[in-house]
């Protein structure tokens, strides 16, 4: 991370905790909630499989941008699925079009949209990522890739992906992959594992954790806090053991307990048009109380001023972006 962009980021925050500001600098964009596989866990895949227009996507970075944003996320369904016709107005071409010479229109990739997101001034662009399809994004700062444990459990989880996934990572052409894993009763013997992979894959940057948030359909994978205090303290001891980790250990008695403040002001999510405070999952009765998102405590903990969690946070992001 540029020293510049780390400033204003700190000057934003102390600013928001002075003056108990709800203004947002997290913003997730999601291009598309199609996807190209079904997972256990998850309940926003295949709603509409909408694939989002280019312009829409370009209107939507412009408008966080605008508002602030500075930290961006592109998520999916999935986002290597993504692609958008950039629709060719300009008059010298149309009158071709008449003429029966049809100009190709550029397809737009997820890779235009991470350099329009670094050209348009946002200080870091990440994308989320199943990992099915090939690696070749150096652009974005960091490309949250989930596997969801050993072979054994992420295949339960995510389909006979995982193989499919390690050779996709062995041919990445840039080591910005951290993987991102969502510790369900299925999983939850997992933790180690995920970390020795990010270990000693050399395109692997770290692991971020989540616990398994409860809509719904899915309630039956959720953790107890008996089990998340187990997989906290797991998590910690690893950090402790310096296996790479992008996660607060100073937030765990938090997420642990649920007793985090929520929502998180500091973060917005766009879908379709659409912008919600903290993510896509607020309009679901109860859910925050259940929160499964690390994120969600990180940032809301870091604005409300707790000292701990901003020197671990610097540390951390500094380690890792
Ligand atoms: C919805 S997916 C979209 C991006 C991409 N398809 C993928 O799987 O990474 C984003 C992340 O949310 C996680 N996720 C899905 N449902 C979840 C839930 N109920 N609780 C916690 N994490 C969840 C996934 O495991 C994944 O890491
Ligand atoms: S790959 Fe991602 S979006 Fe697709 S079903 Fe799995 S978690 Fe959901
Ligand atoms: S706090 Fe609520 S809206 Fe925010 S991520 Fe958690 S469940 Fe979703």
């Amino acid at each position: 991370m540029k020293t510049k962009h780390l400033i204003k980021l700190g000057a934003f925050g102390i600013s928001t905790v002075l003056f108990s500001r709800k203004k947002a600098i997290l913003g997730t964009i999601i291009l598309t909630d199609k996807c190209n596989l079904h997972c256990k866990h998850c309940s926003v895949n295949n709603l509409t499989a909408v694939m989002h227009p280019y312009a829409q996507i370009k209107k939507e970075m412009e408008v966080l941008y605008n508002q602030g944003i500075r930290i961006l996320f592109f998520c999916g369904g999935e986002t290597f699925l993504w692609n958008g016709e950039e629709k060719n107005t300009h008059p010298s071409t149309q009158s071709k079009i008449t003429d029966g010479l049809r100009e190709p229109c550029h397809n737009k990739t997820l890779r235009d949209l991470v350099i329009e997101a670094k050209k348009m001034g946002f200080y870091i662009v990440n994308v989320v990522t199943n990992g099915t399809f090939k690696i070749d994004l150096p652009e974005a700062d960091l490309i949250l890739l989930s596997l969801d444990g050993d072979r054994e459990r992420h295949n339960i989880i995510r389909g006979d992906t995982y193989d499919t996934i390690m050779k996709n990572i062995d041919e990445a052409t840039s080591d910005n992959i951290c993987f991102y894993m969502a510790i369900n009763k299925i999983n939850r013997d997992c933790i180690k594992h995920v970390c020795e992979v990010a270990k000693n894959k050399p395109m692997v940057r770290a692991v971020s954790f989540n616990f398994h948030t409860p809509y719904p359909d899915t309630v039956e994978l959720e953790l107890n806090v008996e089990e998340k205090q187990h997989c906290c303290d797991e998590i910690g001891k690893l950090i402790d053991q310096d296996y790479p980790i992008f996660n607060l250990k100073t937030a765990f008695p938090y997420i642990v307990h649920n007793n985090f403040p929520t929502p998180c002001y500091q973060c917005v999510v766009m879908e379709n048009g659409k912008l919600s405070i903290c993510g896509r999952c607020i309009d679901v009765p109860g859910l925050c109380e259940k929160c499964g998102y690390f994120f969600a405590a990180e940032y809301t903990l870091l604005f409300s001023g707790k000292i701990k969690i901003a020197v671990d946070m610097l540390n951390t992001y500094l380690r890792y972006i």
